[in-house]
Order: C-alpha cells, then sequence, then structure tokens
C-alpha cells in the first residue's frame, strides 16, 4: 500500500506543505463537530500523532473510522497547521477503513497502568509507553553493534543449546524430545537415550563459545537470547532476556572495565541523541529527572570499589539490612541500592569478589581468596553488567573446574584453550532490560521486553 511514514511528515513538514499525501495507522483519538471532524493518527513511526482534519460536508466518514483503535487509510493534502501544538496537519480527501476496532478495545483510555497493560502484551506496544521503550530498545540495540562494529569487533553467534553449564548455578532449562519414563535405569541412560545422547539446555550465557571466538578473532560480542531458569520471581529476573558479552583477548580486568565504562557511555549518548521525545515521555510519567541522570552518566566517571572496602561500608552504615553482611557472602539487592543510591549515587563497579560466590572461569588473585571480577551497579536497578578476567592458566582453571565437581569432560575444548597458545583474557555481560530498565524508567523488568518470561508466566 503505497503510503508516507507519519514520521516522515512530521520531521521534514515543509516538504509536504501543499502536496497530496497518502498515510496509513491507528486512531488514537477521534473529535466530532458539527462540520469537523478530527483523527489524532499514529502509524507507530514516531510517538506524535498526525491530526487529521474531516470536512464533513465534503468527505464522508465510514462508519468505524471513527472509533479509537481502528485501522485507517487517509488520502489528502498536508498543510501548515493553525493550532500551536502542531506544524503539520492533513486535510482528509478520502478516508477508507481498513480495519474496525469495536467499542470493547481494552486499551481505550490514554494512560492505563501498566499492570493492566501487561496482561495485554499484544495490544500495549500500540501505547505511548511502550512505543517509548520499543524504540529505545531497537536503538539502544542497534547503537550497540554500531560500538562493536566501529571497533573491528567480530559479531560472533553462539549456539543456544548447549551441553555445558556456563554460570554453575543451576539454572539451565533442559532441552529434550523424550519424556522421562520409568523403563530407563538411571539418569545417565535417559540421557544417553535423548536427541543428543547426552542432557543438553538452553544457553545461559555465551561466554564459553566467545572465548573460543577471541582466541582466534582478539575481539568478538556476542548479541542473543539467554535463558535462565530463575526460580524467583522478582522485577529484575526475567527467563528469557538478551545478554551482549563481549570477550576480549589480551585485556586484563582494568582494560575490560575501561571498555565497559567506555561502552555504556556510548549507548546511553546513543539514546540521548536519538531518542530525545521517548526520554520526554518517560521522564513525564515515570521518572522524574531521567534526562539529567542519563546525562550525568555521560558526563561523570563510574565510581569503583573493592567488595572488601564494600562490607566494610555496609557494616558501618548503621542500617538494618535483612540479609547478612558478612565477608565471604554475596551481596543481596538490598546492600547493592544502599551502594548505588545512598553511598555512590552513580554507576559503580564492585571489583575483586571472593572466589566462593563467583564463577569457576574468573582469574584467581594472588591473594589466593578473590578473583578478578567485577559487577557494575547502576542506582535503582543494581547489578547490570557481570564482568570477569579470565583464569587464562590451565592448572589453575582446572583445579577451579574440579574443586566444584563440573564434570570434566564437557569443558575439554574450553581448557584447550588455555593448552594451546593461552592469553590474558576478558569480558562481561550485559543485560538488554535491565540497561534498558535503567534508561526507560521502567521499574519492572517485563515492562522492557515485548513477550516477558517469568516463572508461571507465559503469555
Ligand atoms: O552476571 P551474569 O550471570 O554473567 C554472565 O553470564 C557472564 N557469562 C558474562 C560474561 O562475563 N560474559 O549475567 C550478566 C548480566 C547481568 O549482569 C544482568 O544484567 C543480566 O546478565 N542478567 C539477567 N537479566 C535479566 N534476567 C535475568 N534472570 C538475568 N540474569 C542475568
Ligand atoms: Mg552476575
Amino acid at each position: 500500500m503505497k503510503h508516507t511514514d507519519i514520521k516522515q511528515i512530521m520531521t521534514k513538514p515543509e516538504e509536504y506543505f501543499g502536496k497530496k499525501v497518502t498515510v496509513c495507522g491507528w486512531i488514537r483519538s477521534f473529535r466530532d463537530s458539527k462540520n469537523m471532524a478530527f483523527i489524532a493518527l499514529n502509524d507507530g513511526t514516531t510517538l506524535s500523532h498526525l491530526q487529521i482534519v474531516i470536512d464533513k460536508s465534503a468527505v464522508t466518514l465510514p462508519e468505524g473510522a471513527t472509533r479509537v483503535g481502528s485501522s485507517v487509510k487517509i488520502d489528502g493534502q498536508a498543510v501548515k497547521s493553525f493550532n500551536k501544538n502542531q506544524v503539520v496537519e492533513v486535510n482528509a480527501e478520502q478516508v477508507t477503513l481498513l480495519g474496525d476496532c469495536p467499542l470493547d478495545y481494552p486499551i481505550q483510555k490514554a494512560k492505563t497502568s501498566l499492570d493492566y497493560l501487561r496482561t495485554l502484551p499484544h495490544l500495549r506496544v500500540r501505547t505511548n509507553t511502550f512505543n517509548a521503550v520499543f524504540r529505545i530498545r531497537s536503538k539502544i540495540s542497534a547503537a550497540i553493534h554500531r560500538y562493536f562494529q566501529e571497533r573491528d569487533y567480530i559479531y560472533a553467534h553462539t549456539p543456544i543449546i548447549t551441553g555445558s553449564d556456563c554460570e554453575g548455578a543451576g539454572k539451565i532449562f533442559q532441552v529434550t524430545t523424550l519424556g522421562y519414563a520409568p523403563e530407563y535405569k538411571s539418569v545417565e541412560e535417559y540421557n544417553a537415550a535423548d536427541f543428543f545422547g547426552q542432557s543438553a539446555g538452553l544457553t545461559v550465557s555465551g561466554q564459553l563459545e566467545g572465548e573460543v571466538m577471541a582466541t582466534a578473532f582478539g575481539k568478538i560480542y556476542t548479541f542473543g537470547p539467554t535463558f535462565r531458569a530463575e526460580n524467583s520471581n522478582t522485577t529484575r529476573h526475567a527467563a528469557e532476556f538478551w545478554q551482549i558479552e563481549p570477550e576480549v583477548a589480551f585485556a586484563e580486568l582494568d582494560d575490560i572495565i575501561e571498555i565497559a565504562t567506555e561502552f555504556i557511555k556510548y549507548i546511553i549518548k546513543a539514546v540521548i541523541d536519538e531518542c530525545p521525545d521517548e526520554l520526554a515521555l518517560l521522564e513525564r510519567f515515570y521518572e522524574p529527572g531521567l534526562r539529567a541522570k542519563l546525562q550525568k552518566v555521560v558526563d561523570d566517571e563510574f565510581a569503583r570499589v573493592d567488595y572488601t572496602e564494600a562490607i566494610e561500608i555496609l557494616k558501618k552504615s548503621g542500617k538494618e539490612f535483612v540479609y547478612p553482611v558478612e565477608w565471604g557472602l554475596d551481596l543481596q539487592t538490598e546492600h547493592e541500592r544502599y551502594l548505588t543510591d545512598v553511598v555512590y549515587n552513580r554507576p559503580v563497579f564492585v571489583v575483586n569478589y571472593p572466589k566462593d560466590i563467583k564463577s569457576f572461569y574468573m582469574k584467581l588473585n594472588p591473594d589466593g581468596k578473590t578473583v578478578a571480577a567485577t559487577d557494575l551497579l547502576v542506582p535503582g536497578v543494581g547489578e547490570i553488567i557481570g564482568c570477569s578476567e579470565r583464569e587464562a592458566d590451565y592448572d589453575k582453571l582446572l583445579k577451579a573446574i574440579n574443586d566444584r565437581g563440573m564434570k570434566l569432560s564437557d569443558y575439554e575444548n574450553y581448557l584447550d584453550l588455555r593448552k594451546y597458545g593461552s592469553v590474558p583474557h576478558s569480558g562481561f555481560g550485559l543485560g538488554l532490560e535491565r540497561i534498558l530498565m535503567y534508561v526507560t524508567g521502567m521499574g519492572n523488568i517485563r515492562d522492557t521486553i515485548v513477550f516477558p518470561r517469568a516463572k508461571g508466566e507465559l503469555r
């Protein structure tokens, strides 16, 4: 259907004044008077609605073309608007109803609660809020690719189905074509009879395969879906989320922290530059001060604190936490929040965690107790990046695998990377939905992904 995007007309109105145009879209509001009618039309290409002016004595209005949600095609003439809130409008010459929208359309009102909209994932995308959120999601994704492509990283596609557990947290979704049946005498026998002849699962991280690529190409990144059978029902955990995982050879922990910092600033700046209207809307309805917060991230240095010092700060805070604060224990959300929201009020890298609360692949520090790992925490959200230098020493890695009782045969290829031309290397994982929560002000991860998956939730 030949037509012009509303965004085109809105951004370059002078090119359209006095010209015939055809636009298509959904009716966002309809206003009627004796001789005239007005449609606010949205086609999704921009947050802005295009005003369609209908002279009822000259143009026939099909019955459904007066209802919110109906889809229409308008042929008419673009003209300067006398309304001070808009530059351009279209005087309709013909209104064609494409799809009627009956009165039970559940998204009638301009502002409906996010909780309610979550029950309508297939329709909520037509609201202004989600128009903004998902355009930002698209723009930030493009910026992520641009950042790495401009710096000669290779975009690596790592497998979705995997036989090994990267993070070792036991949150793998099993992949099988067989239902378990009593005739199998053991789990091993059952796994052997299955599609791959062994147990298989959905990837929790592309890192291990990313390291394979990095030890050939030097600099790579992955950007794809990741799955975790998170049992907890929180506002920050999804069972399916998108992760960006750069892996860089010849980089030590400080190098990768520098890259992560530059990268986060770059992609946030891209959103500031490319999505001003979207940010203004989100600031107005969801997070006062959102734009100033993001600008500060671009302008200011990130904080950095040792895990050991962070524990001291938390202990001295005088605050009563629900979970205990003790060296050796992982930081809980409430602890992370205290550090980001109260102590630093900006992004902070917590560095050198105890080895026992982190993954097997992280490089052991000379103290023998901590690993060269860092999490990047941001106010309001908590952890957005998990990062580390990888253990590049064959024997130390082997020991870490054995100490954790992991199945050695699953990691033989991975160990080979340390056997044949091992190099210091580091990488990180950014959760796309986590950074989107931070950038959009959405308080629930379910509002940053079109069809959220979480425990007991599959729409
Ligand atoms: O900290 P994580 O578990 O690190 C890894 O997976 C490493 N392999 C990354 C690497 O070094 N290549 O996860 C990385 C990030 C987290 O910081 C968080 O932003 C996001 O992934 N994440 C989740 N996002 C949404 N829902 C979940 N259940 C998430 N789990 C992790
Ligand atoms: Mg983590």
